[in-house]
């Protein structure tokens, strides 16, 4: 069986040898099939060789000291955050912040914006499909400030409904903040209706983009939004490192969050005043060898071409759903028309944590269990499941390894 990608054979094959963790064989000499691309991606070549060159070239603080090691880190550190800005369509490099990754990029915005925006009985309006990731931060809020989650629902098949989603919205809802691809399902949530019109009514929006930048073109501008989180380690880039991108005006009015070097214009015993962003947010040494990763996974990614990476994530995500809902005693938890990048499942008689466990002694690599999204476990019924994620990288001969693996697994447990 074949799928229509804009990715030929022969460029998945060039894109495959630039990941070298998908050349691994595992327990005895099985060849990996690599199907957890939503929790972390295999780390490109010139990412692994970006941070390396660092490590033994320039290791060195940034925007501190003026030796030559000291400039060069500086100078690696601020290109990655240009290669980022570039590869989103931002307005400025300022515009990026680096952080932790997705969870503190959520953090850092409930604590500035939110902490200096809502009051109690304002409404945080977030969607059933939610990370705990874009669930918790608001909860913090909320008991600090007495701000009110609201849940837009999702449909039986896990998608969202725009009409339904519209409906939501209260006179109190001051946040919109929704993931774009859900990390548990793969639905796509079409955002876009939904920040118009938070937009034409002066609510803010936030939108969790863990699982779309390394999937599809991201233009942040065109989008609308106001801020976006990601992680580099979705994106082929290191661990560690993500970003939080707001626009500049937003950004230049929010106050800091942690306290640190890096972060202020001056300081003395009587008070501190604080820098301009991004560096605002940026307490303390930063990860500087993530974000060089990061600036060359942008880079890698560029030269695909995300539209070929999008072209090729909805084909093979398609097919992924279609080869695995055909096997007996399997059922997709979540059945959305529009789907990107996870497949989530469970097999009649068999525990997801037994069946992730069977699939990877067939060299299957995929995650099981509530993926940090229980609540859309609960919504769907089930307490946890089997989860096979792709990327650009997906191979037809990747589908039909799990395809075959999990036929035997049935066939032999049950
Ligand atoms: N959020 C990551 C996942 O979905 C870790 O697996």
């Amino acid at each position: 069986m074949s799928v229509s990608t804009a990715i030929g054979p022969d460029q998945i094959a060039a894109i495959r040898a630039d990941l070298p963790a998908l050349a691994r064989r595992v327990h005895d000499d099985v060849p990996a099939v690599y199907l957890d691309a939503a929790a972390s991606t295999p780390r490109a070549k010139p990412v692994i060789e970006a941070v390396r060159a660092f490590d033994e070239q320039f290791p060195a603080n940034v925007h501190r000291a003026t030796h030559q090691m000291a400039s060069e880190a500086t100078e690696a550190f601020e290109a990655a955050r240009a290669d980022v800005a570039r590869f989103i369509s931002a307005a400025a490099p300022g515009e990026v912040v680096f952080t932790r990754g997705t969870t503190e990029a959520i953090n850092l915005f409930a604590n500035t914006w939110g902490a200096s925006s809502l009051q109690a009985g304002d409404e945080v309006l977030i969607t059933a499909l939610e990370h705990h990731a874009n669930i918790v931060p608001w909860q913090l809020l909320a008991q600090r400030t007495g701000c009110v989650l609201s849940v837009i629902d999702c449909e039986d098949d896990g998608s969202i409904d725009t009409e339904r989603a519209l409906s939501c919205f209260s006179d109190r809802t001051r946040l919109l903040s929704v993931t774009w691809i859900s990390n548990a399902l793969g639905t796509i949530v079409d955002i876009e209706p939904l920040i118009a019109h938070a937009r034409s009514r002066g609510i803010t929006t936030l939108v969790d983009a863990a699982q779309a930048v390394g999937h599809r073109p991201v233009d942040v501008r065109a989008l609308g939004a106001d801020a976006i989180a990601f992680s580099g380690h979705k994106m082929f880039g290191p661990t560690g490192i993500g970003c939080l991108w707001a626009h500049g005006e937003l950004l230049d009015s929010l106050p800091p969050w942690q306290g640190g070097g890096e972060m202020i214009d001056t300081v003395s015993f009587d008070g501190s005043t604080w820098n301009t962003p991004p560096w605002r947010f940026e307490a303390g040494t930063p990860n500087i060898s993530g974000a060089i990763g990061l600036g060359a996974a942008v880079r890698w990614l560029e030269h695909i071409g995300m539209d070929a990476v999008a072209a090729h994530d909805l084909a093979v995500t398609g097919d992924l759903a279609r080869r695995l809902s055909g096997i007996d005693r399997v059922r997709l938890v979540g059945t959305p028309t529009h789907r990107s990048g996870a497949v989530s499942f469970v097999v009649d008689g068999i525990h997801p944590a037994d069946c992730g466990m069977l699939l990877d002694r067939h060299g299957i690599a995929v995650r099981t269990g509530h993926h940090c999204a229980e609540p859309i476990m609960r919504r769907m019924g089930v307490s946890g499941t089997v989860r096979a994620s792709t990327g650009c990288f997906t191979s037809v001969d990747d589908i039909d390894r799990i395809e075959q693996a999990l036929t035997r697994v049935i066939e032999v447990f049950g």
